[in-house]
């Protein structure tokens, strides 16, 4: 089938660089003679009919900004075929050939029963701020979201520091410790807790009384939210810990948000020019990723089947290195 007219559309939680992986599509389509569509308020707005059509202006002046002008939702209506048929009726009654889907897990698992059930043409961008997408080193958003996060935290260290405390980080990450362990690299924390490994608050005891002994008083413990809250866990050390003053912060929302990083950015646009050019090629039902900084499709079921792994060297590291 020859391509004539695309759809793109934003789903799932929101992440920084999703507008600049909506510019690379609508202006690589429109470099390629595409017609381009964009879907507001993803699957929702496709059962929807939220539909208009867009041209190379409609993505001037986003490429800095964080959100996703196409707007996003949680949407696991999605799931009931019969709003999936209303989905691929609206896009038949626009003429839409073919879908760019940019967004997480969800979006993935979306984008598979489009195609599988109804042969949508469908190509996935991976745009999470918890980079928990096997088949991508890294997902569009991941790399603001840690620095946004970072920066936060080397603020924090400072009061800390002066006070003397212990703070309780407490950053995103449902399912996965990627944000955290990446976070408590870059900022030098103490400790990390992810949902990967069995917390060990008696262990991290054992280090801040040690700390406190050879006169180091404050420190950072990186939570990941997925494992405990920040306030559980502050209540857990305080509880082991006598005399340690322990205050929690709860980065939450403002990791989605922001203007994305450089990285952010260049990942989104290559990832948005691929996710176009595979649609050209006939190459559906796969999720553009960068594997050792190589744009690569993997299948979306495989990808869905596959539950990304941390690297237990980099876990390992944060002890080495606090201790
Ligand atoms: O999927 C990204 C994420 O930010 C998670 O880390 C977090 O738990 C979740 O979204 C929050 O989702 P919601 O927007 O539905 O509150």
């Amino acid at each position: 089938m020859k391509i004539k007219t695309i759809g793109v559309l934003t789903t799932g939680g929101d992440a920084s660089g999703m507008n600049a992986a909506i510019r690379a599509v609508v202006r690589t389509a429109i470099f390629h003679g595409l017609k381009v569509y964009g879907i507001n308020r993803g699957y929702r707005g496709l059962i929807d009919g939220e539909i208009a059509e867009m041209g190379p202006t409609s993505v001037s002046g986003i490429i800095n900004r964080g959100g996703t002008i196409l707007k996003t939702i949680r949407c696991p209506e999605f799931r009931d075929k019969k709003n999936q048929k209303k989905a691929v009726e609206n896009l038949e009654c626009y003429g839409i050939d073919a879908l760019v889907v940019i967004g997480g897990n969800g979006s993935l698992a979306g984008g598979a029963a489009l195609y599988y059930n109804w042969k949508v043409p469908v190509v996935n961008i991976p745009a999470s701020i918890d980079n928990d997408l096997a088949f991508t080193d890294y997902t569009v958003g991941f790399d603001t979201a840690v620095n946004t996060a970072l920066e936060a935290i080397d603020k924090i260290r400072d009061t800390a520091t002066s006070h003397d405390r212990v703070f309780v980080v407490e950053v995103m990450g449902r399912d996965n410790g990627l944000i955290a362990l990446e976070v408590a690299l870059a900022s030098g924390a103490e400790a990390v807790l992810i949902p990967e490994i069995k917390p060990d608050i008696g262990k991290i005891c054992r280090l801040l009384d040690k700390g406190h002994k050879r006169g180091k008083h404050s420190s950072i413990i990186i939570v990941a939210e997925g494992v405990m809250s920040g306030q559980d866990a502050a209540a857990e050390i305080r509880k082991r810990t006598k005399g340690l003053e322990v205050r929690v912060s709860v980065l939450g929302y403002m990791q989605r948000g922001g203007s994305p990083t450089a990285f952010s950015r260049a990942l989104a646009a290559r990832l948005g020019e691929a996710a176009v050019v595979l649609l050209l090629k006939g190459r559906y039902g796969r999720m553009v990723g960068v594997i050792g900084n190589k744009v690569i499709a993997t299948d979306i079921k495989k990808v869905l089947r596959t539950k990304k792994t941390i690297d237990l060297s980099d876990y390992k590291l944060v002890g080495v290195l606090s201790s």
